[in-house]
């Protein structure tokens, strides 16, 4: 009989690193070369290092991890994560154990519509422009579409026009925007080059002088959501009064909000850095939506249920790719596409919004409860034996003698490594 699928890997933690790469092989399927690739020292020669950036020294490298136990809309899912903190893999996957019992995540993400910006400055009337370009909307649609032809060939293209006028430090402004549906790319350079096709047009309509034509990264119109549910019988009736108290502080105090929204990133930028995606782009459009109600607010939304379980939600805007960019010049983020085996975008941002809300459950459980210390230490613990020159088993040993004494630092890792080597 066949193997069932699991993402549940028992003792994966345990396993070598070849064990890994071989389970991770076998559940999504990878081919030998992909397999090879993730066992290679340096997934990125430096020779393609340098078609990529300017000035290349050499290649950079963070750990390339897989987070266990997520489930998404019925799916059974490994996730890779690239980061180098500590907890935050290991984190993830315990989240995802503990709503295993109650289907894991479920999430969905909205058409990839981007919205793209022109600046017209120097005009006397910015509202009047506004209104005769709103008036124009579909002979500036139908202008635009020429620029549009290779993304509306793949069943995207131009899906709306509209113009604002604003008021600024320079005086009033009025700004066109253009609404585009990049289909699986990130779309930065499909909006772009439809922005600057356009641009003439608008400004032979508004007059003034038109400056900036480019994409906006809060993209509003193209959210992703994930929510799942934790039994009070799985994680405890206090665990769940503590996460709706974190919650409640994050929500109500900035400087908590931060940190809180931070540790949502730590999981969705490790996501986007392994698929090879614009995480900046991603923080910039998560962090301005918090905010856009004119308070900064916690991403993530918790409440209880008539039952005593704890549901918890996410939503963000999630302009992330399968296709182009950084997806198909880096070798290991076509691998990290193929152990998720999405089928697009869309289905990668639902992945992406479900790690980001186990990663905030797990941070704010543990906070709330015994605090994120004792295994953030052992880890840590891990990484000073190493800096003190520990190999093989002594990584373990001084790593847990300097735990047990509650002592971790690295001329502490260097006398146990001196005692133990005598
Ligand atoms: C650390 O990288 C992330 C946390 O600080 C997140 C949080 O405080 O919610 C643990």
């Amino acid at each position: 009989m066949a193997k069932e699928k699991t993402s549940a890997v028992s003792g994966f933690y345990k396993l070598s690193r070849e064990q890994k790469i071989g389970e991770v092989k076998e559940f999504s399927s990878l081919s030998e070369e992909q397999a090879a690739l993730l066992l290679s020292a340096s997934p990125l020669a430096p020779s393609a290092a340098e078609k990529t950036s300017e000035n290349v020294l050499s290649v950079h490298s963070l750990p390339f991890s897989v987070a266990t136990n997520f489930v998404i809309n019925g799916k059974e899912m490994l996730v890779p994560m690239a980061i180098e903190e500590p907890s935050v893999v290991a984190a993830a996957s315990f989240a995802a154990k503990l709503c295993r019992d109650t289907g894991g995540f479920s999430a969905n993400a909205d058409p990839p519509v981007m919205i793209g910006q022109i600046q017209i400055v120097g005009v006397k009337d910015a509202s009047a422009v506004a209104a005769k370009l709103n008036a124009a909307a579909s002979e500036i649609l139908a202008s635009a579409e020429p620029f549009a032809a290779n993304i509306t060939s793949y069943g995207g293209g131009l899906r709306g026009f509209s113009a604002k006028a604003i008021e600024t430090a320079r005086g009033s402004m009025a700004i066109a925007e253009f609404h585009v549906d990049v289909r699986d790319s990130m779309g930065a350079n499909t909006v772009n080059t439809i922005l600057e096709g356009a641009a003439p047009k608008i400004q032979e309509m508004a007059g003034g002088k038109v400056r900036l034509r480019i994409i906006s990264n809060l993209a509003v119109l193209r959210m992703a959501r994930a929510t799942a549910i934790w039994r009070a019988s799985t994680i405890g009736a206090d665990a769940i009064e503590g996460i709706l108290d974190a919650w409640a502080f994050a929500d109500a105090d900035i400087y908590r909000c931060a940190t809180h929204n931070k540790g949502i990133m730590n999981g969705i930028d490790a996501v986007c850095i392994a698929t090879g995606n614009d995480w900046r782009a991603v923080e910039a459009g998560a962090h301005s939506y918090a905010a856009i109600s004119g308070t900064y607010r916690s991403l993530t939304r918790y409440r209880k249920l008539p039952n005593g379980d704890l549901q918890g939600e996410i939503e963000l805007p999630l302009a992330v790719a399968t296709i182009g960019g950084a997806t198909r010049s880096l070798p290991s983020a076509g691998v990290a596409l193929a152990i998720l085996g999405v089928k697009g975008a869309g289905e990668l941002a639902c992945v992406i919004a479900s790690v980001g809300l186990a990663q905030n459950f797990a941070a704010i459980r543990a906070l709330s409860t015994e605090g994120i210390q004792r295994g953030h230490m052992e880890l840590h613990a891990k990484n000073i034996a190493i800096a003190a020159g520990a190999a093989g088993g002594e990584v373990e040993k001084v790593a847990s003698q300097m735990a047990a004494e509650k002592n971790i630092n690295t001329k502490r890792a260097e006398e146990i490594l001196k005692e133990m080597r005598k």
